[in-house]
């Protein structure tokens, strides 16, 4: 399963980057929004930036949401870098410019998925990745992971290649739940990758090694 963090901060692409398990990045608007990154020249400096530190794909989000705009504004960020990953809405246009985009090529992340159908959509459509949002799915008393697991039937009954990007993930367990259920990629916020390594036998054993060695050191 593929590991990608959920983030404009580059300090944090770039922790994960180094603990060398980082296969890609996912942002949005909120999150370019939340890093003080506004205006045209700004936004694609910074999806420049990103792509320097990682060597997997970057969505970058689309802002246009009519057929004409979200083309014309995918092209010009799919010509930022081999490795952008164009990031469009689940809506009418979005779909079409879905198979537009696959027709030309252009790699593709369907966003804002809540629904098995719109899963179903944006495989037809050809996406090259759907992202269900489990977390938020969560925060509304609906089962997110098991939005995961009726993607993963559906798209196995027909071999559909669309890869399954589960977003909106806040912790640990959603991870693991997704590793468990076949997700290709999971996205979410540095510390719930961290998460991963904690575990307080791991620290108690570690310290009873290195204290046994020691006195057996001498030290
Ligand atoms: C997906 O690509 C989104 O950027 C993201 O995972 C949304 O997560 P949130 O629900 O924690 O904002």
């Amino acid at each position: 399963m593929k590991f990608f963090i959920d983030t404009a901060n580059l300090q944090q692409i770039k922790e994960a980057h180094d603990l060398g398990v980082l296969d890609g990045v996912t942002t949005n608007p909120s999150l370019m929004a939340k890093e003080g990154i506004a205006g045209k020249e700004n936004i694609i400096n910074h999806y420049k930036a990103i792509c320097e530190i990682t060597d997997g794909d970057v969505s970058a989000e689309v802002i246009a949401t009519t057929y004409d705009e979200i083309i014309a504004e995918g092209e010009v960020l799919a010509k930022l870098h081999e490795r952008i990953v164009v990031k469009v809405p689940m809506i009418k246009d979005g779909v079409k410019a879905i198979k537009y985009f696959s027709s030309k090529g252009i790699k593709t992340n369907c966003t804002l998925v809540f629904s098995a159908g719109q899963a179903l959509l944006a495989a037809k459509a050809g996406a090259t990745y759907v992202s269900p949002f489990i977390g938020r799915l969560d925060d509304v008393s609906t089962d997110g992971l098991q939005l995961i697991e009726d993607i993963r039937l559906i798209y196995d009954n027909y071999g559909y290649e669309t890869q399954i990007l589960a977003a909106s993930v806040r912790h640990p367990m959603h991870i693991i739940s997704c590793a468990k259920l076949g997700s290709d990629v999971i996205t979410g916020p540095l510390s719930a990758i961290t998460a991963l390594l904690k575990h307080p036998l791991t620290d108690n054993g570690l310290a009873q090694f290195l204290a046994d060695h020691a006195k057996a050191a001498g030290v």
